[in-house]
């Protein structure tokens, strides 16, 4: 009995100083000493030889150095799987995934920012289809097959059926309104329109447009200045400078082009407004009394004015975007900086 209090004394001696740190060695020790050939079940094999009077003694003995051994090894599972939370390959202190924010692209900014000018003077907003028909687009617009100025708007036909196009210019949404609504009409047309060009920074084979049209008894010039007026000073500010220049619209007569003092380089000269100090921004006009005449509405009782810009444009000059490619190309680095905008 002796004997063996004197020999658990030992094990126990060994099995505290025991220090296995991975997990196979705390495999090893469990059947090193838990296992069914372990050093517990052969202590407990001593039982036979201790003398009757001692047998309880004995037991109690041994059962406390099982539930010692047995204690020991689960602190040791305990300590490596909790090392294995902290001790990985997994650095938590890394940021996270960012979640990409989107952005409006800034010809929708611009455009919104259009809208919401016009419709503060009280005009409508609509829309049409991008495939016209030649009437639509050409014809009713004062440019009859054959007109020498429907070379500037050369476009993209249908093979099957050359009557049917892509529109040049919102014009044909006017068209449309004039069809189907009887003046007063005060509305403004955005969307794409399409050219044959060959795609450059300065040109591409479709861009934005907005037009406006305005009709009722008594529409002067000077309304179609104010107007403009008004819209240039609300989007880029008070000080910026316009002027007038006459011009060709087969759909107006009298046509003026408006330049605004270039933002760029505030008139000093630079690429943008070919060292002039201005730049062209839209083509307007008193609506020829044939298109109206075209509508069935009386040009001698209704008079109105129009006008055309095209969205890049605009957004070139709020934004210095220098190459209409931009627009068009996807690039994430060119969309992110109008993030935050709205
Ligand atoms: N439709 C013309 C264009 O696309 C612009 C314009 C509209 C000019 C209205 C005058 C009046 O070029």
């Amino acid at each position: 009995m002796e004997k063996l209090l004197q020999q658990l004394e030992n094990y126990k001696k060994e099995i505290t100083a025991a220090n296995p740190v991975s997990a196979d060695d705390i495999e090893a020790f469990r059947i090193k000493y838990l296992g069914t050939k372990g050093l517990v079940k052969s202590v407990m094999g001593f039982m036979k030889d201790v003398a009757i009077d001692k047998k309880k003694e004995a037991g109690q003995q041994l059962n406390d150095f099982k539930l010692f051994v047995e204690a020991k090894y689960e602190s040791l599972k305990n300590l490596i799987s909790e090392t294995k939370h902290t001790n990985t390959d997994i650095d938590i202190s890394l940021p996270g995934n960012p979640v990409l924010v989107g952005s409006r692209h800034p010809l929708s900014l611009v455009l919104k920012q259009i809208i919401s000018i016009f419709q503060q003077l009280g005009f409508a907003v609509a829309e049409g289809p991008e495939i016209e028909d030649d009437w639509h687009n050409f014809g009713a617009m004062n440019l009859p097959e054959n007109h020498p100025a429907r070379d500037m708007q050369d476009t993209f036909y249908i093979n099957q059926n050359p009557a049917w196009l892509l529109r040049t210019h919102t014009s044909s949404v006017q068209a449309r309104i004039m069809e189907k609504q009887k003046p007063p009409i005060r509305v403004i047309c955005p969307g794409r329109v399409y050219r044959n060009e060959t795609i450059s920074a300065r040109a591409h084979c479709f861009f934005h447009q907005v037009e406006g049209l305005y009709i009722d008894e008594n529409v002067s010039f000077a309304d179609l200045k104010q107007t403009l007026y008004f819209f240039v000073q609300e989007m880029f500010g008070k000080d910026v400078k316009v002027r007038f220049r006459p011009s060709y619209f087969p759909f107006t007569e009298p046509s003026a082009e408006m330049d605004i003092s270039c933002l760029i380089c505030e008139g000093s000269g630079c690429n943008v407004c070919k060292h002039t100090g201005w730049v062209e921004i839209l083509g307007s006009g008193m609506v020829h009394p044939t298109v109206l005449e075209n509508f069935g509405i009386d040009s001698n009782k209704y008079t109105g004015f129009a006008f055309g810009m095209g969205v890049e444009r605009i957004c070139q000059l709020k934004y210095r975007v220098n190459d209409l490619r931009l627009y068009s190309q996807n690039d994430i680095r060119f969309l992110k900086q109008f993030t935050g905008v709205v």
